[in-house]
C-alpha cells in the first residue's frame, strides 16, 4: 500500500501533471503540498486540455479525493475561478476537493509587493509568476499571515486583514505605488469567497491520517521543480516554497515515516522560465527548434521556456536531496528529429572540473557545460507502447541518463497523452505503482 510522491527533477514543467493523472488511477487521493496557482499542470484526456493551476491534478479522476494540503498558498479567487471552469468541464469539484485550513492565503496586495521587489533596480529580477506568491509565503514565515480558518472566522478575519492591509498599503506608498487600494472591497470579496470555499474546508492532515488508517493510497503531486526549491535550488532564483520532496511531509502533514517512495520526473532535455542560471541552456536554433517541436511556452504566463541539454550532474543532485526510487522520463519524442544529441555530463570553471552542485548565483553563472554527444535515433516514438519498442539509439541514451544519473529509469512518456507512457516492467516504479 504505496503512498508516492511525484516531483519534479528540473525547473519546473517536466510533465508531472500528465504523470500524477496518468497515476491517480491507482490512488484514492491525490495531495499538493506546496506552491499555488504558478503552477501550470497540463493534462491531456481524450480530445480535452485542462491546465490545472492549484487544485490537484487527481481532480480528474471521478472518485479521487483532491487535497490542497497546508503547505499551499491559496488565492481565493483563482481557486474558485478554477473551481468554476472543471465544473463547466462537467467535473462535480465540490465533492472530490478538500482545502487545508491551515493553507495561507493570498491577497491582491501580496502581488503589489511583489511587482516592488521584481521592479527594483538595485535587484536582479527573478522573473515571478507575478502571482503574489513569495510575499504570501514570506507572510507566512514571518507569523502574521492569515490562513484559510482565519479566513472563514470572520470576527478574526478583519483584525488580521486590516493589519496586514494597512502594512501593505505603507509600504506601497513607501515605494511610490499608486495602485488601486480599495482596502475595504477587497475584505467584503474576500468574506464572499469564504462563504463559497467553506464546505472544502478541514483539517486535511487528520483527514491524510484517516485515510491511510483505512488502507487508502496518497499521491503527493509535486509543482514547480527542484531546483527551484527555496533551500535546495539555484537561490534566489527560486520559488518561495519547498517543492522538494520533504516539504511533501511538512506540507500535507503526512509523516516521513508513512511515504514510501519518490519519482522524478525529467524530461529527456531541460527547460526553464524566468532568470537564473541554466548551464546547458542551447541559445542556439537547436535550442529554438526544441521550444517549438516541444511547444515550450508556459501554461501560466506564456512565457517561452528556456531550452537546453539533458544536465548529469543537475539530475544527480535533484537526486540526492528527494532520495528518488525511480525516473520518468518525459518529452523523449522532441528529440526524434535529432542527428546528435548533447548532454551536459560534467562543469568547468576557468578550465578546471566542478564537481560540488554551487551555492551562489554567482558560482553558478560560471559554469561551463561539458558535453558528450549522443547518437540520435531520427525517428518516431509517439506511438512506441513498450521498452523494447523503441530506436535502439533511443534506449540507450536513457540507459546513458540513468548510469550517469546513479537513478533507475521506470517510465518513458513519448507524448502528452495518457496511453503514451511506456512503464517499464521489472522496474521499481512499476512495483511503487501496484
Ligand atoms: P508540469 O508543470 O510539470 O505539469 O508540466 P507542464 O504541463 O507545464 O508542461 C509539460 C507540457 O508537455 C504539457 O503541455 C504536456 O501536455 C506536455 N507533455 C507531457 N509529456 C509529454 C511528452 O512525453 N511528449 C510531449 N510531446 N509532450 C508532453
Ligand atoms: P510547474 O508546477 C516553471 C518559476 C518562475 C520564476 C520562479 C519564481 O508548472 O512546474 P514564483 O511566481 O513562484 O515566485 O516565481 O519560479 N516558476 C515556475 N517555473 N514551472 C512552474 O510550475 C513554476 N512556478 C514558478 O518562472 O522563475
Ligand atoms: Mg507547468
Amino acid at each position: 500500500m504505496s503512498n508516492v510522491i511525484v516531483l519534479g527533477a528540473q525547473w519546473g514543467d517536466e510533465g508531472k501533471g500528465k504523470v500524477v493523472d496518468l497515476f491517480s488511477e491507482r490512488f484514492q487521493i491525490v495531495a499538493r503540498y506546496q506552491g499555488g496557482h504558478n503552477a501550470g499542470h497540463t493534462v491531456i484526456v481524450g480530445d480535452r486540455k485542462f491546465v490545472l493551476k492549484l487544485i490537484p491534478s487527481g481532480i480528474l479522476r471521478p472518485g479521487v479525493l483532491a487535497v490542497i494540503g497546508n503547505g499551499v498558498v491559496v488565492d481565493p479567487g483563482a481557486l474558485l475561478s478554477e473551481i468554476e471552469a472543471l465544473e463547466a468541464a462537467g467535473l462535480n469539484v465540490h465533492q472530490q476537493l478538500r482545502i487545508s485550513n491551515r493553507a495561507h492565503v493570498i491577497f491582491p496586495f501580496h502581488r503589489i509587493v511583489e511587482k516592488i521587489s521584481e521592479g527594483r533596480s538595485d535587484r536582479v529580477a527573478i522573473g515571478t509568476t507575478s502571482r503574489g506568491i513569495g510575499p504570501a509565503y514570506e507572510d507566512k514565515i514571518g507569523r502574521r499571515g492569515v490562513r484559510i480558518a482565519d479566513l472563514l472566522d470572520a470576527d478574526n478575519f478583519d483584525a488580521l486583514y486590516r493589519t496586514q492591509a494597512g502594512d501593505k498599503q505603507t509600504i506601497a506608498v513607501a515605494f511610490g505605488i499608486e495602485d488601486d487600494f480599495d482596502l475595504e472591497a477587497v475584505r467584503r470579496k474576500y468574506l464572499q469567497f469564504a462563504d463559497r470555499i467553506r464546505p472544502m474546508v478541514c483539517d486535511t492532515a487528520a483527514l491524510l491520517d484517516q485515510a491511510i488508517k483505512a488502507g487508502q493510497r496518497i499521491l503527493f503531486e509535486g509543482a514547480q521543480g527542484t531546483m527551484l526549491d527555496i533551500d535546495h535550488g539555484t537561490y534566489p532564483f527560486v520559488t518561495s516554497s519547498s517543492a522538494a520532496a520533504g516539504g511533501a511531509s511538512t506540507g500535507t502533514g503526512v509523516p516521513p515515516t508513512k511515504i514510501d517512495g519518490v519519482i522524478g520526473v525529467s524530461k529527456a532535455y531541460i527547460t526553464r522560465v524566468g532568470g537564473g542560471p541554466f548551464p546547458s541552456e542551447a541559445r542556439d536554433r537547436m535550442g529554438e527548434m526544441i521550444r517549438q517541436r516541444g511547444n515550450e511556452f508556459g501554461a501560466v504566463t506564456g512565457r517561452p521556456r528556456r531550452c537546453g541539454w539533458f544536465d548529469v550532474p543537475l539530475l544527480r543532485y535533484t537526486a540526492m536531496v528527494n532520495g528518488f526510487d525511480s525516473l520518468l522520463i518525459t518529452k523523449l519524442d522532441v528529440l526524434d528529429t535529432l542527428e546528435r544529441i548533447p548532454v551536459c555530463v560534467g562543469y568547468t570553471a576557468s578550465g578546471r572540473e566542478v564537481t560540488e552542485i554551487p551555492a551562489t548565483a554567482r558560482e553558478w553563472e560560471v559554469l561551463e557545460p561539458v558535453f558528450e554527444y549522443l547518437p540520435g535515433w531520427q525517428s518516431a516514438t509517439c506511438e512506441i507502447a513498450e521498452f523494447g519498442g523503441l530506436p535502439e539509439n533511443a534506449r540507450n541514451y536513457l540507459q546513458f541518463l540513468a548510469g550517469r544519473t546513479g537513478v533507475e529509469i521506470g517510465g518513458v512518456s513519448v507524448g502528452p497523452e495518457r496511453n503514451q507512457t511506456i512503464i517499464i516492467s521489472g522496474s521499481r516504479l512499476e512495483s511503487l505503482l501496484r
